[in-house]
Parts: structure tokens; C-alpha cells; sequence
């Protein structure tokens, strides 16, 4: 059954700019976490802590969380693709860390530069680290519907990934389908079968849009009870090294979506979709989200 509340994950100060191909300014980083919480967002990833050579647009990190103004009850995670990840995040006071596998070899080796099995023994001492300091530490894995390099991935990949992540100590799962391939049935299938393993309240859903499916595909997987969901303001997003990744599923559109269905999530979609406008001019453009055009329209 579909849940009655469902928490959104925003990923848009970190998903969303990562990919940016100018360095976009800290204050408006800045600006933009803090209008998110402003806007009912609880969980806003706000960056990584990864190599500068490889993502030079999350190299502020540090200075973005110094500048934000945290507010009582929200979240403020961070990427650690290693120790020294974890160790540059502890020291910037963070609290909430990510790890990211892969359930493809090829995009593995592009993105963090080593194999899923590597991964994953690179892994094991951050969720030590971070649990002797209290940190919650969620697990991505990428491209669970389908590959740039690789192509078709095997769904008993993405569970065999998603388990050993939780067996190290991952409170959560988030299923990233990194090229936003996927269509709902596939889906719903491979998000079933994740879940029947790690347990529903630990699975989380991040899509990405490119295709167009990416409410659709939440749409068919609520029906599975999935409440935790990620999303980024405006649409903005794509992997770096992810060929072909557009923007995130919208959380304009997740919200207005929810919403009618009369499904809470805590957020105003007006001050959303300023924080959107905002962000998005900063950037030179306008939102990608369909709801943001039609409220700014209005
Ligand atoms: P490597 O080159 O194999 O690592 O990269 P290394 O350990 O050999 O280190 C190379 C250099 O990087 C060294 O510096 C290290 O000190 C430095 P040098 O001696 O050359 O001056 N370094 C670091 N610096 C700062 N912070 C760190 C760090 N680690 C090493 N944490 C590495 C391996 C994992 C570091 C690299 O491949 C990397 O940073 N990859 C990150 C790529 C990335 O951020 N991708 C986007 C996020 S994932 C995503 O978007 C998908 C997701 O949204 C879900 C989905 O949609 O599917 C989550
Ligand atoms: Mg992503």
C-alpha cells in the first residue's frame, strides 16, 4: 500500500551541482540550502567530500556547511567516497555521511576509480569511523536499472550490493538509477526485490529524469510502500561520470505528484519552487521542472 508520508532526500546542492560546468559561488549554495530548509526539506544532501580533481564543483564543501545556517531538525549529509572523505567531513562538523557503490563493474571504475568488491573493502573502515563518532551513514548504489558503459544490470546485482552495504552498517539504501533508463514495471521489480531483502523502511528511490519516467517509475514503486525519496530543486543534476545524465526527478514535480495524491511530505511547494527560481537564475537558466514553469506562468 502507498505510504501516507514520504520523507524527500534533496539532493540538489549536491547532485544537482555537482555537474555544473562552471564553479557556481558558495553564497549561492548558501542561499539555496537554506531556502530548501526554509521550505520544509528535512534531509538536504549539501555536497561532498571528494577529490577535487575528479569533482571540482564540490571542492567548497567545507565553506558551503560553514555558511549555512543550520535549522533545528534538518539533516545535512555529505558524499565520503573514502577515510579521508570522512575524516574532511568529521572536521567540517557534519553528522550524516553517504557512501556510493555501483551495481555495474564499468561504472565503478569510471566513477570512483576501483572495482564494486574494492568498494566496498574501501568502505568498511568509513562505517567503522562513523559509527565510533555517532554518524549515520547511508548507501547509494548506482545505475540499478542500466549502465552508460555497461549497459543491462543484473537486478540480483543491485540487491547483492544494497545487502552488503546494509551489512556494513548502511541504515539505508538509496537505488539510484544514475541515467534514468528505467521504466516503472522494471522499476518496481528491482525495487521489490531490494526491498524483500533489506526490509522497505530501509529502501530509498533517486532517479533521475533523463528519460522522462521518473515520476511514473515513483509513481509504480509507492505502491510498494517506499516512503524515502530524493529529489532536486529545479530538476538540476547528472553524474559527472555518468554520459548522458540529465537532471534529477524535480522536486517541484515529486511534490505537486504527492500532494494530490494526498500523500504528506512536509514541504511548501511555493517556497520550493522559489528556492528553484532562485537558484536556477543564479545559474543563468530557469527551472526543468514542468510545475515550477506552470506556477511561474500562473
Ligand atoms: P583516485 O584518484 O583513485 O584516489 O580517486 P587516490 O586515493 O589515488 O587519490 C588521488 C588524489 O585525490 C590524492 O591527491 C588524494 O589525496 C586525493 P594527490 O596526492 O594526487 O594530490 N583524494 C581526496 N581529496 C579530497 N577528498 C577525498 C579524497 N580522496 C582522495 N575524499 C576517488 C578515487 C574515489 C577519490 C575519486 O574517484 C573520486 O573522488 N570520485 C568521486 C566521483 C564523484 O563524486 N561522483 C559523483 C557522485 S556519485 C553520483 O552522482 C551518483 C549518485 O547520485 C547516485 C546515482 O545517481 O546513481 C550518488
Ligand atoms: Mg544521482
Amino acid at each position: 500500500a502507498r505510504p501516507s508520508s514520504v520523507r524527500i532526500v534533496e539532493v540538489g546542492p549536491r547532485d544537482g551541482l555537482q555537474n555544473e560546468p562552471g564553479l557556481v559561488p558558495v553564497a549561492a549554495k548558501v542561499a539555496l540550502i537554506d531556502a530548501l530548509a526554509e521550505a520544509g526539506l528535512d534531509v538536504i544532501e549539501s555536497g561532498s567530500f571528494v577529490s577535487p580533481k575528479w569533482v571540482p564543483q564540490m571542492a567548497d564543501t567545507a565553506e558551503v556547511l560553514k555558511g549555512i545556517s543550520p535549522k533545528e531538525g534538518v539533516r545535512y549529509p555529505v558524499l565520503t567516497p573514502n577515510l579521508k572523505g570522512l575524516e574532511l567531513a568529521l572536521a567540517a562538523g557534519v553528522t550524516e555521511v553517504a557512501v556510493f557503490a555501483a551495481a555495474s563493474e564499468a561504472f565503478s571504475a569510471k566513477n570512483i576509480n576501483c572495482t564494486i568488491a574494492e568498494s566496498l573493502e574501501r568502505f568498511a573502515p568509513v562505517l567503522d569511523l562513523a559509527r565510533a563518532r555517532g554518524v549515520a551513514v547511508r548507501g547509494y548504489v548506482s545505475c540499478v536499472l542500466g549502465c552508460p558503459y555497461q549497459g543491462e544490470v543484473p537486478v540480483a546485482k543491485v540487491v547483492e550490493v544494497s545487502e552488503a552495504l546494509v551489512a556494513m552498517g548502511c541504515y539505508e539504501i538509496s537505488l539510484g538509477d544514475t541515467i534514468g533508463v528505467g521504466t516503472p514495471d522494471k522499476a518496481k521489480a528491482m525495487a521489490k526485490a531490494v526491498a524483500d531483502n533489506i526490509g522497505i523502511a530501509r529502501t530509498a528511490l533517486h532517479f533521475h529524469d533523463t528519460y522522462g519516467q521518473a515520476l511514473a517509475n515513483v509513481l509504480a514503486c509507492l505502491d510498494l510502500g517506499i516512503a524515502t525519496l530524493d529529489a532536486s530543486v529545479a530538476g538540476l543534476g547528472g553524474c559527472p561520470y555518468a554520459k548522458g545524465a540529465s537532471g534529477n526527478l524535480a522536486t517541484e514535480d515529486l511534490v505537486y505528484m504527492l500532494d494530490g495524491l494526498g500523500i504528506r511530505t512536509g514541504v511548501d511547494l511555493e517556497k520550493l519552487a522559489a528556492a528553484g527560481r532562485a537558484i536556477t537564475a543564479a545559474l543563468g537558466r530557469t527551472p526543468a521542472s514542468r510545475v515550477a514553469q506552470a506556477l511561474a506562468a500562473r
